[in-house]
């Protein structure tokens, strides 16, 4: 990657495994046309994943093999965007601990993110409640300018900027304080018509078969009152309809109006969807195949990032010793 005067993004996702349609659609596709733009860094947060999963630890390798995997076949390019894995930069921890001390508790345990995981499910370890805080030490360690993502991180981005700037008024102008780079976010609801999430298991992804995308289609929500090939539906609360809004072309004129006057029902609108959906995949999923049988590939990609990422954070802790004046050997 040639250094350039391009202003700097960082961005991370936890090593959840297999991406669905959601992190396709709202965060790879994003992803993906920011590389072009800006000099970019992509990291796979396996100590975030930690706070949660600290007894399987064991999971954590094929997980970040498969988030790899469909970061390469969503299009990420590794010559223009170094994709790596957090605990391979040390320097992201001896920030987060240097930012420890410029935060008090209060102001963490106050963050709706913690409260909400908290009562949850029932995390409250020292390591959770500094999450906000190791993600700030992601940002800063490489003095990002922005980062994308979407309303529900925004406030642990302002908390990232707020130390940046602390940090700056006591030691001197040393990080950059980064913003956010909104994504706006189209919905993509999963089967149950919640927000698709693998946590909620209401997820499709990328890896699958098309018989088994198919499969789930048939399984969606539809408008509740609209039982029989016949009733009107209501397409605007409809999860089949949003899904058709990204993957049919001209949704609003073929499927909406035909819905609405009960001339389509819904197996015949699930039948659209699932093709359109899997011709829409067919692209990525073909290359991911061919990525995933590729296991020293991904794992070199994964490799050199790192090397990347830490050639870049390195200079930065380098900057952030001396501003500190603990830079005792030189
Ligand atoms: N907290 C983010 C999430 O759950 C993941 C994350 C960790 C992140 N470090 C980051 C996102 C740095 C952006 C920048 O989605």
């Amino acid at each position: 990657m040639k250094m350039s005067r391009k202003e700097t993004i960082l961005s991370g996702m936890q090593p959840t495994g297999k991406l669905h349609l959601g992190n396709l659609e709202a965060t790879l596709k994003n992803w993906v046309r920011l590389q072009n733009d800006y000099e970019m860094y992509c990291c796979i947060v396996d100590w975030h994943t930690l706070t949660a999963e600290f007894k399987n630890t064991e999971i954590m390798k094929e997980r970040i093999f498969h988030v790899a995997v469909d970061y390469l076949a969503a299009g990420l390019d590794p010559e223009k965007c170094a994709i790596f894995i957090q605990s391979d930069v040390k320097e992201h921890a001896e920030l987060h601990l240097l930012f420890s001390m410029l935060i008090t508790v209060p102001s963490l345990t106050r963050l709706p993110t913690y409260i909400e995981k908290k009562d949850e499910k029932g995390m409250d370890s020292y390591g959770f409640l500094g999450y906000p805080v190791l993600q700030a030490a992601d940002i800063c360690a490489y003095n990002a300018h922005k980062v994308p993502v979407g309303k529900d991180q925004e406030k642990h981005i302002w908390l990232a900027a707020d130390l940046a700037k602390r940090f700056n008024a006591l030691y001197g102008q040393t990080l950059n304080e980064p913003e956010v780079l909104l994504t706006k976010i189209p919905i993509i609801p999963g089967i149950d018509g919640r927000k698709m999430s693998k946590s909620y298991n209401n997820h499709i992804t990328i890896a699958e078969s098309p018989e088994s995308r198919t499969a789930k289609v048939k399984k969606f929500f539809t408008d509740p009152e609209k039982i029989h090939k016949g009733d009107p539906g209501r397409p605007e609360i409809c999860p089949v309809y949003h899904l058709h809004k990204i993957y049919t072309p001209d949704a609003e004129n073929i499927i909406a109006p035909p819905c609405k006057t009960g001339e389509l029902g819904c197996v015949e609108c699930k039948g659209k969807l699932a093709k359109n959906l899997n011709e829409a995949l067919a692209p990525i999923a073909e290359k991911r195949v061919a990525l995933e049988n590729n296991n020293d590939y991904i794992w070199d990609v994964l490799k050199n990032g790192g090397i990347r990422a830490r050639q870049r954070a390195a200079a930065v802790l380098e900057k952030v010793r001396a501003a500190m004046k603990m830079d005792y050997f030189s």
